[in-house]
C-alpha cells in the first residue's frame, strides 16, 4: 500500500513553475553569469535585494537575504546565544532545535484558536530577565494553520512598544492565502521599529531555491552579515537572481494565484474529509498556508496513533513535537492530492474508531 503522507510541509510538485523557472536561470546565467557565479555581497543579490526592500518600505542595508529563511534563524540564534527567547507553543520545530543548540533559553507561551496569547506573554514577561526577542508565526502557523487576529496584532504591536521587546515575525505562509482578507503584519502595524520581520520565496515560488530574508534593524543586519561572511561568504546568488528574474518578468502574482488555487482545492479536500470521517475531533480552519491543526479527544495519543497509522499506510507529525499536546497533531495537506487527502483522512478515520489511551 502507498503511504499517504501528512507529514511532509512541502509543495506538491506540480506547484513548481518548473519550466519557468529553467528559463529564468538560463536567462540570468546569460545574461550577467559574471556576477552571479561568482563571489558576490554576503546582503544578498542587488536587485533582489532592492525589490525586497521597496516591498517593505526600508532601505536596502536593511535586508539580509539567506539561503532559505531558516539559514537566518540560524544566524539569529548564533547572535542571541545565551539569552532568552519567547515562542508561542506549539511552534515550529526546527527553530526550537537550532535556538537549543546554541545554547538559548526558551520559554513558551500558550496559543489558542486567535494565536498567541497575549495575557499569558505579559505575564511570562513579567517573570525572569527581559527576553532577546519573542518568535510569533502570526498567519497560517506551522504547525497550527491559526492566525493571529487583528486586534492581537495591535496589541502585540503595542506590548512590544512598552517592554521596548524584539518581536520576530516569521511570515513565510502570508501571501498563500486562498480566501478571506489578509490582516497587517505586525511589521507594518509597528513600523519597523520593534518587529523584525522574515519570509522566504519557498512557499510562493519554489523552495529548492532556497531564498529567505530578514529586514532588520540596520546595526542587527551588519552584525548577522559578519556571521554569514564566515559561514559561506556569498549567499547563493544564481538562485537569488533567478528569484529576481521570476519577479521581473511579472511571473510572481499569477504563480501565487495559481499555487494557491492548487492547494485551496486540498485544504477543502481535508476541511470535508475530517467533516465526514472524524467526527470527534475537532480542527483548525485555515485560510491559507500549508496545515491543519488536529486535536483528538483528550484520552487519545497521537504517538501512539501515528504508529498504528504508519502500519495503515498513512503518516502525519504528532503535536508533541512542535511542543503540543498529546492528543494534537499536525497535518499538512500541501503535498498530497485531493484524492489522496480523502482516502488518507478516511484510513486515518476508520483507525481511530477504537479510541485509544494514553
Ligand atoms: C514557519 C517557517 N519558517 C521558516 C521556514 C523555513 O523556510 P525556508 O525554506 O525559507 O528556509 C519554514 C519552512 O517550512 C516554516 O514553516
Amino acid at each position: 500500500m502507498n503511504t499517504i503522507s501528512f507529514a511532509r510541509g512541502v509543495p506538491a510538485p506540480e506547484c513548481i513553475p518548473v519550466e519557468e523557472l529553467a528559463d529564468c536561470a538560463r536567462a540570468v546565467v546569460e545574461r550577467d553569469g559574471d556576477t552571479v557565479l561568482s563571489y558576490g555581497p554576503v546582503g544578498g543579490y542587488g536587485p533582489l535585494r532592492e525589490w525586497i526592500a521597496e516591498r517593505h518600505g526600508v532601505e536596502p542595508a536593511r535586508v539580509l537575504i539567506t539561503n532559505g529563511s531558516l539559514q537566518g534563524m540560524v544566524f539569529l540564534a548564533e547572535r542571541f546565544a545565551g539569552e532568552r527567547v519567547l515562542v508561542e507553543l506549539p511552534t515550529y520545530d526546527r527553530p526550537l532545535k537550532i535556538l537549543a543548540a546554541r545554547g538559548v533559553g526558551v520559554d513558551a507561551v500558550p496559543m489558542d484558536d486567535d494565536g498567541l496569547d497575549l495575557d499569558a506573554l505579559e505575564q511570562t514577561l513579567g517573570t525572569g530577565r527581559k527576553p532577546g526577542f519573542v518568535y510569533t508565526i502570526p498567519t497560517f502557523q506551522n504547525p497550527s494553520g491559526r492566525t493571529l487576529s487583528v486586534d492581537r496584532r495591535r496589541r502585540l504591536v503595542e506590548i512590544a512598544r512598552e517592554h521596548e521587546l524584539v518581536v520576530l515575525e516569521d511570515d513565510p505562509y502570508g501571501l498563500v492565502r486562498f480566501d478571506g482578507d489578509p490582516p497587517p503584519t505586525l511589521f507594518e502595524l509597528d513600523g519597523g521599529q520593534h518587529v523584525i520581520y522574515s519570509s522566504s520565496f519557498s512557499k510562493t515560488i519554489a523552495p529548492g531555491l532556497r531564498v529567505g530574508y530578514f529586514v532588520l534593524p540596520e546595526a542587527l543586519e551588519r552584525q548577522l552579515e559578519a556571521l554569514a561572511v564566515s559561514t559561506y561568504i556569498t549567499p547563493v546568488l544564481l538562485g537569488q537572481a533567478t528569484v529576481f528574474e521570476f519577479l521581473r518578468r511579472g511571473n510572481f502574482k499569477p504563480n501565487l494565484e495559481r499555487v494557491s488555487s492548487l492547494l485551496a482545492a486540498r485544504r477543502d479536500a481535508m476541511l470535508e474529509a475530517l467533516e465526514s470521517e472524524l467526527s470527534a475531533a475537532r480542527w483548525s480552519r485555515p485560510q491559507g498556508g500549508y496545515f491543519v491543526w488536529l486535536e483528538m479527544p483528550e484520552q487519545t495519543d497521537t504517538g501512539t496513533l501515528l504508529e498504528r497509522a504508519d502500519a495503515a499506510g498513512i503518516t502525519f507529525v504528532k503535536g508533541a513535537d512542535f511542543g503540543g499536546a498529546p492528543n494534537t497533531a499536525r497535518l499538512a495537506f500541501s503535498f498530497v492530492s485531493p484524492d489522496e487527502i480523502r482516502e488518507g483522512i478516511g484510513r486515518l478515520g476508520a483507525l481511530v474508531a477504537e479510541p485509544i489511551s494514553v
